[in-house]
């Protein structure tokens, strides 16, 4: 019976035929041993005989590396209605086709020197047409290279920036790597925001997006992560007298709510730059090799000498003060070493919003920059030209969804956690 059932399973010829081998392999020893005893040589031919049998099955059932979506209509459909001339992205081929945990995403190899990755993260809508895909269900980015002849292309059968994703508190901050999650991508990965570099030093910030679009409710985030890590000292400048930031105002322990107490906290901060410069320089220590050292090039925040964290909400009108702008260059420029970092948040990622400066737009720009949803979706261009690898879509995206870029690593799309998680209300 359960045979004849086990047989029925088995429908390909070589699975009946491997079946019917091993039956009478098996069948055929034992007779053997019957007649003519368990004595040598018949365990040899056993053990030999039963390793011979089995292989194929081990083979069969060994552990394999990540399955490629057999459908080859995926490519075929590229083929058809992306990559052929007169489409989208003439001559681009889809290549490294995986399956990824709620969809499957490869790899765009771009013709080179006629189409860039700016090009086909712009083709997005189209792809989208050609895959009859659902809005924001398909997503084109960087590859993780940041090389320029490719993008990755992911179509997504549940897209989790969809949903909500409650913060799961200040716990996932990382003070040995100065690391902590803000968020997730299309494919589910964690977006990784990164507060200070060990054996470097403070890390700055860039914020932009149009008014309404998620910026302080991030801010609350990362404060929150600041107020809990032990590390972070966070000082608040909030020039709409602390209404962006209305839970701060009172919990840090210093906020500005207008320019000119903005503008003495920035003096203040340019002084504790100094200072530590200054202590830093002479400062005795013994490092990782035990020898005694005289003069520390680098900073690693502890409770005595926590980082600086200095927030400016609405930048833009700081920046425009002369003498504000001059400070902050300097800040910048200066303070990786000493511990002080900068978040700056603006509304359009472009150069007059940071008074014109390209030194704070450079120094910025090495850190953390995360572009929520611009009214203009061209201005993206602004910071992101003068950086290697960069590029913020200018291309329809999903509305609301911020682009995230860490230290050099290419711009993605990024939900942000939800604030129904209140920072102060644990
Ligand atoms: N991460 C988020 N999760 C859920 N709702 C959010 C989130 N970020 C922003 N919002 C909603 O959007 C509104 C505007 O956000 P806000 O951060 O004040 O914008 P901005 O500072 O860019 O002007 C908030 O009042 C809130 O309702
Ligand atoms: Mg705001």
């Amino acid at each position: 019976m359960v045979g004849g059932r086990r047989w029925l399973h088995l429908d390909r010829v070589a699975e009946r035929l491997y079946a019917v081998v091993s039956l009478l392999a098996a069948a055929g020893w034992l007779a053997v041993a019957a007649g003519y005893g368990v004595g040598r040589p018949m365990p040899a031919v056993l053990w030999l005989g039963g390793v011979a049998v089995a292989f194929p099955w081990w083979w069969h059932h060994r552990i394999r590396g990540v399955q490629v979506v057999a459908d080859s209509s995926v490519v075929e459909i590229f083929n058809e209605r992306v990559g052929a001339s007169g489409y989208a992205l003439p001559g681009a081929k889809l290549t490294d086709v995986a399956s990824i945990k709620n969809g499957w995403a490869g790899v765009i190899k771009l013709p080179p020197g006629k189409l860039a990755t700016q090009n086909a993260i712009s083709a997005t809508e189209m792809v989208m047409s050609a895959y009859d895909a659902e809005p924001g269900s398909l997503v084109i980015e960087p590859t993780a290279s940041g090389r320029a002849s490719e993008a990755r292309l992911m179509v997504l059968s549940q897209n989790p920036l969809h949903d909500t994703l409650p913060w799961p508190g200040p716990g996932e901050f990382d003070p040995a790597t100065g690391i902590a999650p803000i968020g997730i991508y299309a494919d589910g990965e964690p977006a990784l925001y990164r507060f200070y570099q060990p054996g470097s030093g403070a890390v700055h910030d860039l914020i932009a997006g149009a008014i309404g679009s998620g910026k302080s409710r991030l801010v609350d985030e990362l404060l929150a992560y600041e107020r809990a890590s032990g590390l972070i000292v966070s000082w608040v400048i909030d020039p709409q007298r602390g209404q962006s930031l209305p839970d701060w105002m009172d919990n840090v322990p210093w906020s500005a709510r207008d320019l000119e107490e903005g503008m003495r906290m920035i003096r203040a901060v340019h002084r504790v730059m100094l200072t530590r410069n200054a202590y830093f320089a002479t400062m005795s220590w013994t490092d990782d090799k035990g020898r005694k050292r005289r003069g520390k090039a680098h900073f690693d925040p502890t409770p005595d000498i926590p980082l600086l964290s200095v927030t400016i909400e609405e930048a833009h009108q700081l920046l425009r003060l002369e003498q504000a702008r001059e400070l902050v260059e300097d800040i910048a420029k200066m303070s990786r070493k000493c511990g002080v970092r900068l978040r700056l948040i603006v509304q359009v990622p472009l150069l007059d919003q940071l008074g014109g400066s390209t030194t704070i737009r450079d120094s910025l720009a090495s850190g953390n920059v995360i572009v929520f949803r611009t009214a203009n979706p061209l201005s993206g261009h602004g910071i992101q030209r003068h950086h290697p690898r960069r590029p913020t879509p200018t291309a329809p995206y999903v509305p609301q969804r911020p682009t995230h870029r860490r230290h050099g690593l290419p711009t993605r799309r990024l939900l942000p956690t939800g604030t129904n998680a209140h920072p102060l209300r644990r």
